[in-house]
């Protein structure tokens, strides 16, 4: 596994120089969540820290109500901490104002789910192209420019094709070609291959690996599967709203060579 063994961060490539790749992108610092139903707190996230940085693939694994939904939530701009801050490219989230926060989730972040949420009456097309006329893109171009990914993720013979007549992994990646539609710097994916099978959630990482690598486009992706870790650069275990442990990849590959399989 000669090229697994480097670290992007180490990298220059086409996108950046290795100081551009150490540039943080996320800033998240003391993030605490809770939610309050009737009597009963849970405490979601109990002060996290982390920096994310630009142009890297990071895996967030951790097993389910660990907080990785909740921490994505919070990193996306979809929800707010109960107390803590979140940096998108050293801009405090919580400044902005509805206007500017609208732009930030419609054009630097690009959202994919486990459940595809596509519109099911548009084709794949119109799906793609729905977020850029959010985006100021005017039809014409949209329609190039929704071509185009649809091709990236392989689906141009399918442009036509609505939801139901599509597979989970066809609906996942006409996703993709969804949250690309605005060009945006992040890509978050919260558990983006929980609903597919091994090769097919294969396929989909195979995906996001080629839009961080071509595109530069950083990728935080959270799974319960550790058989995806080669596809990313670090991981970060999330154990009870905390961060257990950040790791490059390279390292984690060593520890499991030496001491077999690991868990979540
Ligand atoms: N909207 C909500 N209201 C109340 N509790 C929630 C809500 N969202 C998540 N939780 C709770 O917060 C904890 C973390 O959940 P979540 O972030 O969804 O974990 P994960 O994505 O790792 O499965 C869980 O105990 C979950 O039940
Ligand atoms: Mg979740």
């Amino acid at each position: 596994m000669p090229e697994e063994t480097t670290n992007l961060q180490d990298q220059p490539n086409e996108n950046g120089t290795e100081s551009d790749k150490r540039r943080v992108i996320i800033r998240a610092i003391h993030l605490k969540k809770e939610y309050q139903i009737g009597e009963v707190t849970t405490q979601a996230l109990r002060g996290v820290k982390v920096e994310i940085y630009s142009g890297e693939f990071i895996s967030v694994m951790g097993p389910s109500g660990s907080g990785k939904s909740t921490f994505f939530n919070m990193i996306g701009g979809l929800d707010s901490p109960s107390s803590g801050r979140v940096f998108i490219d050293e801009v405090d989230v919580a400044q902005l104002t509805a206007v500017e926060l609208a732009f930030l989730r419609c054009r630097k972040i690009g959202y994919i789910f486990q459940q595809y949420n596509l519109i099911q009456y548009m084709t794949a097309l119109e799906n793609v192209t729905t977020p850029m006329a959010f985006g100021g893109i005017a039809a014409d171009e949209a329609r190039v420019r929704g071509m185009k990914l649809l091709e990236i993720v392989g689906l141009k013979e399918r442009w036509f094709h609505r939801p139901i007549e599509m597979s989970g992994g066809q609906q996942q990646r006409v996703a993709i070609a969804r949250a690309m539609a605005n060009e945006p710097s992040i890509l978050l994916c919260d558990e983006p291959t929980a609903n597919l099978d091994h090769h097919t959630g294969r396929e989909i990482l195979n995906i996001l690996k080629l839009l961080n690598t071509e595109k530069g486009v950083t990728i935080i992706c959270a799974t319960h599967d550790h058989r995806m870790m080669d596809m990313c650069d670090r991981l970060m275990w999330i154990r009870d709203g905390q961060i257990d442990r950040i790791a490059n990849r390279a390292d984690v590959h060593i520890e499991l060579a030496s001491i077999g399989d690991d868990d979540e």
